[in-house]
C-alpha cells in the first residue's frame, strides 16, 4: 500500500506542468546571497537554465567576499558561474569564475576576493543539456575593495574608422611607452640625417608619430606616450629633447636633430643609461612610467660603428630591468652594417633596415613588432612551443616565454608584482596557437591553467576537434583552473587586444588512460 501511493505521486508529478525556474528570480537586497542551480517548480529537481540576479548589500559602504561554492552534481555541461564586481555582466567587471567542477573553500583565494561595489551580478550559464547542482552563498560585509586599475581618464581609440593598406591595424591603437632616439651621427653625413622633404632619418621618426594618438596622462592604459632624444658623442652619449613622457607629436616633430656630427658616441652606454633615466623619472608611480602598457626605445641610425655597439648581455639586462622593449631602425646601411645589427646569434632585440622613410619604411616595423603580423620574428614575444615535461608525463606550453608565474597549485601569483613593464609579460596583439593531438591509447586529458590576462579583453580559448569553443580564460585566477575533455585535438588560442599586458598562462596537458572498469564487490 505505502509503495503504491508513492508510485501515485510519482506519476502526478510528472502529469504537472513543470517550469524550469532560476533560484533567484529577481534582484536581491540583503546581506548574504545564495547561489543555487534553477530547479522545477513542480518537484524541485534541478533544470538547465541560465540564470542571473544583481545583489546588492543595501548599504553602499559594504562589499561583497566570502564565497564558498559546492558542486552537488556535476554533468560535463560547461556549467559556469561568474560574478561580476557591480550591475553589470560586462566581461571586464569579471570578479570571479568558477569552473563546472570547482569548489571554493572558506578561507581560499576565491573566498577572499573582495567587490569594490556594493553591488554584484551573479551569472551562471551552461550548454543546453543534462542540469548540474550546485549550492553556495557570498556575504556583504563592511568596507570595498579599491578598484584594482586606475581608472582611465583618456578616451579609448575606438570608434575611429581607419583604412590604411599599409597597417595591419590603425597606428593609433599602440598603448606603448615609447622613447624615440634618433642617432646624429651618420655616415652619410648630416644629408642621411635631414636630408629635403620625405628623404632623411627624421622622416622616419615625424612620419611615425604622426600616426599615433598620444597622452601624457599617467594613469592612462591606451594612447602612446612619447619621449625624444639622440645620440652625441660625449658622455652620457645622449641628450634629451623635451621632458620625459610630456611630448606631444607636434612636440617630436619640432624637435627632431637639425644637425649630424661626424665623431662616434657610444650607444651600448647610451642606451643603458637613457633606458635607467627614462624609464624611472621618480619614485612617485603616478608620475613614473606606466605599469601594464608595454615600453620601447626605438632607436632611429643611418649607421651602424664598425667598434662599440655590441647590444650585449649586460644592455639586454639593463632593459630586463626596467621591463622596457628595444627595437632599432636602420636606415640605408650597409651590407656590413646590417650583418652586425641583424645578427642571429643572442639576439634579444628588435631591429630592421629601410630604405624607406615614408609610411612604408615605418609599416615594416610597426606591422611586424607591434601588431605581431609575423612579417618578421618578434624578439619581444618569442614563440613557445607546446614542449614535454622533463619526466615526459605532460606536455605543457606557456606565454610569455620567460612566464614567472605560478608552476604548481601549491604556488600562487606574487602579490607584489616585480615584472612592471614588458619584463615576464606578453605582447599586445598577441593572436598565436598550439595544437595538441591526445596520443594513441588514452582516453583524455586534464589540462590545468594558470593565467593573469586582461579581463574581458585578452583571452586564452580552447577548442575541441570539431572547433567548438570548450572554455575560454580571461582575467586573474588565484589558483589554478582545471578541465578534463576528451577530443582527440585540443585547441588552444591566445588573443590580445591593444591595451594592458599581463603576466600571462602556463598550461600543462596530462593524457589520461581509459578508466579500468572497476571490479565488482565481493560481499
Ligand atoms: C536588476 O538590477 C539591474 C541592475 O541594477 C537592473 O538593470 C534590472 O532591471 C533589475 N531587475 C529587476 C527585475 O528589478
Ligand atoms: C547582460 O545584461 C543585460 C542587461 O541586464 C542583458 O540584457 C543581457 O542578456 C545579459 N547578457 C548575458 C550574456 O547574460
Ligand atoms: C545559456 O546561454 C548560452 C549562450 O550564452 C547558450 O549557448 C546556452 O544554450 C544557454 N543554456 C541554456 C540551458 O539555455
Ligand atoms: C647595466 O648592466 C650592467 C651589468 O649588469 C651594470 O653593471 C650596470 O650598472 C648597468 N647600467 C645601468 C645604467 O644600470
Ligand atoms: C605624485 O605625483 C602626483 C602628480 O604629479 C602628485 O599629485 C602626488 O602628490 C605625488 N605623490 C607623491 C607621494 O609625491
Ligand atoms: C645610401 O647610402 C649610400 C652611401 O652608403 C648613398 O650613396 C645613397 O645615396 C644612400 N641612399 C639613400 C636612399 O639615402
Ligand atoms: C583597443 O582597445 C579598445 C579599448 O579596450 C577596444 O575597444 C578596441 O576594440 C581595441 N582594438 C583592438 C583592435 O584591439
Amino acid at each position: 500500500m505505502y509503495k503504491f501511493a508513492v508510485l501515485v505521486l510519482a506519476v502526478l508529478v510528472k502529469d504537472t506542468i513543470a517550469s524550469c525556474q532560476c533560484y533567484e528570480t529577481s534582484n536581491y537586497t540583503g546581506k548574504s546571497a545564495a547561489i543555487s542551480n534553477a530547479y522545477e517548480t513542480a518537484d524541485f529537481s534541478s533544470c538547465a537554465k541560465n540564470c542571473s540576479y544583481t545583489a546588492y548589500s543595501g548599504d553602499d559602504t559594504y562589499g561583497w567576499t566570502g564565497l564558498t561554492f559546492q558542486w552537488g552534481t556535476t554533468t560535463n555541461s560547461g556549467g559556469l558561474v561568474e560574478i561580476f564586481d557591480g550591475a553589470t555582466n560586462d566581461s571586464s567587471a569579471l570578479l570571479i569564475q568558477i569552473q563546472e567542477g570547482e569548489n571554493v573553500l572558506s578561507g581560499s583565494a576565491k573566498s577572499l576576493i573582495k567587490s569594490s561595489s556594493p553591488r554584484i551580478t551573479i551569472r551562471y550559464t551552461q550548454a543546453a543539456g543534462a542540469a548540474n547542482v550546485y549550492y553556495g552563498v557570498i556575504k556583504a560585509v563592511p568596507g570595498l575593495q579599491p578598484s584594482a586599475a586606475p581608472i582611465t581618464t583618456t578616451a579609448a581609440p575606438t570608434t575611429r574608422t581607419f583604412s590604411n593598406p599599409n597597417f595591419k591595424h590603425d597606428p593609433y591603437l599602440i598603448t606603448h611607452d615609447a622613447f624615440i632616439l634618433i642617432n646624429q651621427k651618420t655616415s652619410g653625413g648630416v644629408s642621411a640625417l635631414n636630408n629635403v622633404g620625405d628623404k632623411s632619418l627624421n622622416a622616419i621618426a615625424i612620419n611615425f608619430v604622426s600616426l599615433l594618438a598620444v597622452t601624457t596622462d599617467a594613469s592612462s592604459t591606451s594612447s602612446t606616450r612619447l619621449s625624444l632624444g639622440t645620440l652625441t658623442p660625449y658622455f652620457p652619449f645622449y641628450s634629451l629633447k623635451g621632458p620625459i613622457w610630456e611630448m606631444s607629436a607636434g612636440d617630436v616633430i619640432s624637435s627632431v636633430p637639425r644637425s649630424g656630427v661626424t665623431i662616434d658616441g657610444n650607444i651600448d652606454t647610451a642606451l643603458s643609461n637613457l633606458v635607467d633615466l627614462a624609464f624611472t623619472v621618480n619614485k612617485n608611480e603616478t608620475a613614473d612610467s606606466r605599469r601594464n602598457v608595454q615600453r620601447s626605445i626605438i632607436l632611429l641610425t643611418a649607421e651602424w660603428p664598425t667598434a662599440g655597439a655590441t647590444l650585449s648581455d649586460d644592455v639586454r639586462r639593463n632593459f630586463s630591468a626596467k621591463g622596457v622593449d628595444l627595437l632599432v631602425v636602420g636606415y640605408n646601411l650597409s651590407s656590413s652594417e646590417q650583418s652586425q645589427l641583424l645578427r642571429s646569434d643572442l639576439r634579444w632585440y628588435n631591429a630592421i633596415n629601410t630604405m624607406k622613410t615614408d609610411q612604408t619604411g615605418v609599416a615594416s616595423f610597426v606591422n611586424p613588432f607591434y601588431f605581431n603580423d609575423g612579417s618578421s620574428s618578434n624578439y619581444w614575444c618569442p614563440p613557445f612551443p607546446i614542449i614535454n615535461s622533463p619526466d615526459n608525463k605532460y606536455v605543457l606550453f606557456q606565454e610569455p616565454y620567460n612566464y614567472a608565474g605560478p608552476f604548481h597549485p601549491t604556488e600562487t601569483w606574487k602579490t607584489h608584482d616585480p615584472y612592471f613593464g614588458q619584463t615576464a609579460r606578453y605582447c599586445n596583439f598577441a593572436n598565436n596557437a598550439h595544437t595538441y593531438n591526445l596520443p594513441a591509447g588514452f582516453q583524455g586529458m586534464t589540462v590545468q591553467v594558470f593565467f593573469e590576462l586582461e579581463a574581458g579583453k585578452d583571452f586564452l580559448n580552447f577548442y575541441d576537434a570539431s572547433n567548438n569553443l570548450i572554455t575560454s580564460f580571461t582575467g586573474y585566477e588565484i589558483s589554478a583552473s582545471t578541465f578534463y575533455t576528451e577530443t582527440p585535438t585540443l585547441r588552444a588560442q591566445f588573443i590580445s587586444d591593444n591595451q594592458s599586458v599581463f603576466r600571462g598562462f602556463y598550461v600543462t596537458i596530462t593524457p589520461v588512460p581509459p578508466t579500468t572498469p572497476t571490479t565488482p564487490k565481493t560481499v
